[in-house]
């Protein structure tokens, strides 16, 4: 991927940061994910006092996507810290983020991980979710 767009794809994961909903972690995560044709769907985690209908900020970028009838992706940016703070530290997809990707992306699809612009680390599904369960399986 080309650096410049790398470096756009994190600045909107950073500005879907700010409305992360997190008044139980207080740890705001965004994630900004390019489909094949260009359009960026952005998302954050959103809390919830029962805790487990929490949903991370990968998945609901995900989920506004297909639920718009896009399904085909190039690559998602994710930025996590805690609230209030500059990002400090990579925060890699949780487990089930990775298999909602495995569902709508290939094994080439683009992971960047990163704490500013400047900053980041990218590595493929298939290396961050080796082995995986996924369509295939069933078909
Ligand atoms: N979180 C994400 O949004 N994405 C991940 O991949 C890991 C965890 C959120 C869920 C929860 O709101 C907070 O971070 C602490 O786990």
């Amino acid at each position: 991927m080309e650096q410049n767009k790398i470096k756009q794809l994190i600045a909107k994961a950073l500005k879907a940061r700010e409305f992360s909903y997190v008044p139980y972690s207080h740890f705001a995560v965004g994630a900004a994910l390019l489909t094949k044709e260009g359009d960026v769907y952005s998302g954050c985690n959103i809390e919830n006092a029962a805790y487990g209908p929490t949903n991370c900020a990968e998945r609901t970028a995900f989920f506004k996507a297909v639920s718009e009838g896009v399904k085909e992706f190039a690559a998602i940016a994710i930025v996590g810290s805690l609230q209030g703070e500059e990002v400090s530290g990579y925060a890699a997809p949780c487990g089930v983020c990775r298999q909602v990707m495995a569902e709508f992306c290939g094994p080439d699809f683009d992971i960047i991980v990163a704490r500013t612009t400047e900053d980041y680390y990218m590595k493929s599904l298939k290396e961050m979710l080796p082995e995986s369960f996924g369509p295939a399986n069933l078909a």
